[in-house]
């Protein structure tokens, strides 16, 4: 009895604490804020474990289909200006993203293809990582998977070239600044305004 006493006592007590925390507005919502190490091991292992058991059963279609490979590097120009591309650095607002847009040529290989498909498919709450599946067909979002698997091992001019090849010009293709300010436009820079994730 008295150990039922107690414990009551102390989640009585844990709630009051996050109480008083929620409605004091002390916790600093700012993404220009940058978190802890503590918030931010939470945060990622969070993650981390939360995608690894949902991708779990996602049957992975084969991504070396070069058809697939170069729809993905077209779809890719949604993500240069938060995640970057091989030889161009990602654009101005990645600057004001926190917790940050990581370079995928670094991080793709340590995750599963299931994996990389689950997070693109339905982006990652409370970051700037939108999920692509209510715009996106299947076949698009496992091109954007096979291509973000592919990162890690692409030199800039290996990048350039399926750029030209999926007929993209310009560093980042029409996805960075001065390009043709539109998916699937070819030809010279008109200084259009990047694609919007659609
Ligand atoms: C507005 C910025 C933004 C855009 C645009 C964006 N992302 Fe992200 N992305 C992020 C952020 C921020 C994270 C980190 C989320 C986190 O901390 O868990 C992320 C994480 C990821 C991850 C997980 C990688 C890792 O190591 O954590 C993948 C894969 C990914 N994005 C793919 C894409 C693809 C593919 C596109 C384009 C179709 C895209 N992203 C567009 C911001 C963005």
């Amino acid at each position: 009895m008295k150990f039922l006493v107690g414990a009551l006592i102390v989640a009585i007590v844990c709630v009051a604490l996050a109480l008083t925390v929620i409605y004091s507005g002390l916790y600093n919502v700012s993404q220009a804020n940058h978190d802890n190490a503590l918030v931010n091991w939470v945060m990622e292992t969070t993650v981390k474990r939360s995608v690894q058991k949902r991708a779990k059963g996602i049957q992975v279609p084969d991504l070396a289909d070069t058809s697939l490979i170069a729809l993905g590097v077209r779809e890719y120009r949604s993500c240069v200006n938060c995640h970057g591309a091989p030889g161009r650095e990602p654009g101005g607002m990645a600057k004001g993203v926190w917790p940050e847009a990581p370079d995928l040529a670094k991080t793709a290989d340590e995750w599963t293809p299931a994996e990389l498909y689950w997070i693109i498919r339905n982006g990652v709450k409370f970051t700037s990582m939108p999920a692509w599946g209510p715009s996106h067909d299947d076949r698009e979002l496992w091109a954007m998977t096979a291509f973000v698997k592919k990162l890690p091992h692409l030199s800039e001019s290996e990048y350039k070239a399926m750029q030209a090849a999926a007929g993209i010009s310009g560093p980042g293709g029409p996805g960075g600044p001065g390009g043709p300010g539109g998916p699937g436009q070819a030809g010279p820079g008109q200084g259009g305004p990047p694609p919007m994730p659609r």
